[in-house]
């Protein structure tokens, strides 16, 4: 199965699917890591966004849909995919569709976590991330520790873009762009809202919950056409 996670800056997109990723046989593509890491080896593509995205804005819908067409035409990811901030705009939702269905697969479930400004915040102007291990911990929030964090603390790094000017301008680029596509979703019957004030077991909680049930119910699809071949 397929599916999509989206929320506002900050809202747990990341954290979430680094829970599912260890518990469901998936793969996540956060776009805005794919992006980073060509600014990281100073590609020409990551030289040309660096400022793009260090000012809140999105890059462009060609950019991340052909980021995007690689990883999807990869037999590898076939139908295991969890899409973390793609897509962002109306544009690439229809990129999306049309890519699916290139390569038979779909989408089978879209997450919103629902999460105010003030708190998005706080949780961006907060986070590390260790670029070992790859683990996003929040200093006020979810500090990391001897306990839930091996790797040595020269690794924990805060992003370029975690700063109060950009994180709101960020905020209002997904409020305009990005916050109507979930009505998209919605009229496709494929949205489960969820709210993401909570702490980050109970959120995981619901959405292990949510998934079991698909991949029973895939199950039972699967099982259901087996017998009518027989
Ligand atoms: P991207 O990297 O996707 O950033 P974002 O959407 O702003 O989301 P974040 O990664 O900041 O937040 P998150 O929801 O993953 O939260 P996290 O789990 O880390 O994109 C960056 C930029 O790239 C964009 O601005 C744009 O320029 C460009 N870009 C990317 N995709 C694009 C696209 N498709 N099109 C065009 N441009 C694109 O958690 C945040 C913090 O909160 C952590 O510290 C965490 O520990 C903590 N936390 C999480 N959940 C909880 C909780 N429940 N309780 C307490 N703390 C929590
Ligand atoms: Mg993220």
């Amino acid at each position: 199965m397929n599916l999509i996670i989206f929320g506002p800056p900050g809202a747990g997109k990341g954290t979430q699917s680094y829970n599912i990723v260890n518990n469901f046989d998936l793969k996540q593509v956060s776009t805005g890591d794919l992006l980073r890491s060509e600014i990281k080896i100073q590609t020409d593509l990551g030289k040309k966004i660096e400022s793009i995205i260090n000012s809140g804005k999105l890059v462009s819908d060609d950019v991340v849909n052909t980021l995007i067409r690689k990883i999807i035409s990869d037999p590898k990811n076939f139908n295991r995919l969890i899409f973390d901030g793609y897509p962002r705009t109306i544009s690439q939702a229809y990129s999306l569709e049309i890519l699916l269905k290139e390569f038979n697969q779909k989408i089978s479930i879209v997450f919103n976590l629902k999460v105010g400004k003030d708190i998005v915040s706080k949780r961006a102007n907060g986070r590390v991330i260790c670029t070992r291990c790859f683990r996003i911990f929040n200093v006020y929030l979810n500090p990391p520790n001897s306990e839930n964090h091996k790797c040595e603390k020269k690794y924990l790094k805060k992003r370029a873009d975690d700063n109060s000017k950009t994180i709101l301008k960020r905020y209002e680029t997904y409020v305009a762009k990005t916050k109507p596509i979930i009505d998209h979703y919605n009229e496709r019957g494929l949205l489960f809202e969820i709210d993401g004030n909570q702490k980050i077991a109970e959120i995981y909680n619901k959405i292990k919950g949510i998934l079991e049930n698909i991949k029973d119910w895939h199950y039972v699809c699967f099982l259901y056409k087996f017998l009518e071949k027989i």
